[in-house]
């Protein structure tokens, strides 16, 4: 292994965003570890970058078993200059089905803490390097039909302000990003979307903001400015909003249906 290159690990690298990124850090040099729960998606990736890489299986949802993993991947890179925390699920959820909303709070809020604590520990050691997580402008207010997502995108830009906080007398960096909405499964079949980007160009947005050593970026970052006007909105006016979309999403019928716990 070259170890003059930086190197980058990426947890939830098998598709989307994590998978546009880990094409994006190789292309640009870094060694990148490649990790997510299928060895073998992550496999055929490996064989699409310019640059070195290891691929681990991971699943945050075994979360002592993956920081260890992540650890051990550590020293088998012979170091970490960058985490990037990708790894999400995000399921809509009208009938507040109770395993859809613990697997999201597992993996999006405490595989998060679990893996930027791995990651800190290890740059406040060595007193560098760059944690990226990967939260969402739903960050910035509740969703009724999918509480547990928004709920854990708010956890994640909290923690990462924390760490921030204990890290601001250090050169060690946290960006949190924020995209809107990005062309990958997890958003495939949803209608009323719009501005939708390629997992691409989210790719190139993220290395932007992380080579500035922004706190905050939104993706694309327009959405910052909707997103000052969206988190103004008195709460009244945003539940009519949620209503109309439903109707117009489902019919008045099936919206009611839907929207009732079962
Ligand atoms: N797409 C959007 O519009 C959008 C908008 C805002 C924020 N985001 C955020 O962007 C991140 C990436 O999402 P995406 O859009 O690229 O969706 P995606 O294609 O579904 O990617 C999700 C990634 O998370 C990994 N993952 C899921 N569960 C995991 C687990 N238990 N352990 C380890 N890895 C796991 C997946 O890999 P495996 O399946 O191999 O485990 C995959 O690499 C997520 O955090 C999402 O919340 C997406």
């Amino acid at each position: 292994m070259d170890h003059s290159r930086k190197k980058a690990v990426i947890v939830g690298a098998s598709t989307g965003i994590g998978r546009a990124l880990a094409k994006k850090l190789s292309s640009e040099g870094y060694v990148v570890g490649l990790t997510g729960r299928s060895l073998e998606r992550l496999e055929k990736l490996q064989k699409e970058l310019p640059a070195e890489s290891i691929a681990r299986e991971l699943d945050v949802r075994d979360l002592r078993e993956a920081m260890h993993t992540l650890r051990n991947l550590i020293m088998i890179l012979h170091g970490m200059d960058l985490i990037i925390i990708n790894a999400g699920v995000h399921f809509q959820n009208e009938r507040l089905n109770w395993n859809s909303e613990e697997e999201m709070i597992k993996v999006n809020a405490l595989g998060f803490a679990g893996i930027a604590n791995v990651a800190a520990n290890y740059f406040a050691e060595h007193h560098a390097g760059c944690i990226v997580g990967i939260s969402s402008v739903a960050s910035h207010r509740g969703s009724g039909r999918a509480p547990a997502y928004n709920a854990s995108k708010a956890f994640m830009s909290n923690y990462m302000e924390g760490l921030r906080q204990k890290f601001s007398a250090t050169p060690i960096k946290v960006i949190d990003i924020r995209p809107g909405f990005v062309d990958t499964e997890m958003i495939r079949g949803r209608k009323g979307l719009f501005g939708i980007i390629s997992p691409e160009q989210a790719a190139n947005d993220i290395y932007q903001a992380i080579q500035k050593g922004k706190r905050i970026a939104y993706v694309p970052s327009w959405w910052k400015i909707v997103m000052w006007f969206f988190t103004r909105l008195p709460e009244s006016l945003y539940h009519w909003g949620y209503r109309r979309y439903l109707a117009w999403d489902q019919g008045p019928f099936r919206a009611y249906e839907k929207a009732k716990p079962s």
